[in-house]
């Protein structure tokens, strides 16, 4: 896969990228993220790549014509364009996994009060928000929107099987609580039935902790 990233600010995009598994899954030829400088594609001597919004009002909005060009460079046949902006539908698991089937993904990232419309109706296949709240710019949300992918792809997790246990394959329920060594820590001790070696009461246990986990913290996912 391929990800480009179009932003004011690259290395935030790919600070989190930086580290750890994704690093590593980049490193193996999983992955290939470039982020580019949104403002390399301005047409004003000043690179600026806003102007303030039309029928007044705060802030300022990301101009159209920066944006087509960087779309018209990176765009190849076959590339889904995404727009990282609160107005977005909202990113879950299931969407991870589906852009996790793309060959190419190209994010481009919002900034101040929004980007011109015309920019969305003409480019962008897809708008997407990482949760109901504001960011200063969209170029943190990418970097989510990537870790969340990238960890999806073939080859990106050591074990295979992390990836489908975890909460969310079931959109349904959390995760079960999780206890590793020492089995006795500050008078705290791990549940007996975790130790038991007995696979089907552990499920059992898991499940019924997963419920527990869910109704307290997630409601909203019950049925
Ligand atoms: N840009 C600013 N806030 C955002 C959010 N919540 N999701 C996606 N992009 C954003």
């Amino acid at each position: 896969m391929r990800i480009d990233i179009v932003t004011l600010f690259p290395e935030v995009a790919l600070a989190p990228l930086s580290d750890s598994i994704i690093q590593r899954a980049r490193a193996a030829g999983v992955v290939e993220v470039r982020a580019h400088q949104l403002r390399d594609w301005s047409v004003d001597k000043h690179r600026r790549v806003d102007d303030s919004p039309c029928g007044g009002g705060p802030g300022m909005v990301l101009q159209p014509e920066p944006l087509f060009a960087a779309v018209a460079a990176l765009r190849e046949p076959g590339t889904r364009v995404l727009l990282m902006t609160p107005q977005g539908r909202p990113f879950k698991q299931a969407l991870a996994r589906e852009l996790a089937g793309e060959a190419h993904l190209l994010i481009l990232c919002g900034h101040y009060e929004g980007v011109d419309q015309r920019v969305v109706e003409a480019l962008v296949d897809l708008e997407l928000s990482i949760g109901d709240y504001v960011l200063t710019n969209g170029a943190l949300a990418a970097a989510v929107v990537c870790d969340a992918v990238i960890r999806l792809l073939p080859g990106a997790l050591g074990d295979e099987r992390s990836a489908e246990e975890e909460s969310f394959s079931d959109p349904q329920l959390l995760e079960a609580p999780a206890y590793t060594r020492p089995v006795e820590f500050r008078g705290m001790s791990v549940p007996e039935v975790l130790l038991s070696g007995h696979h089907g009461k552990i499920a059992g246990w898991r499940r019924q902790q997963a419920l527990v986990r869910t109704r307290a913290n997630r409601p909203d996912l019950l049925p």
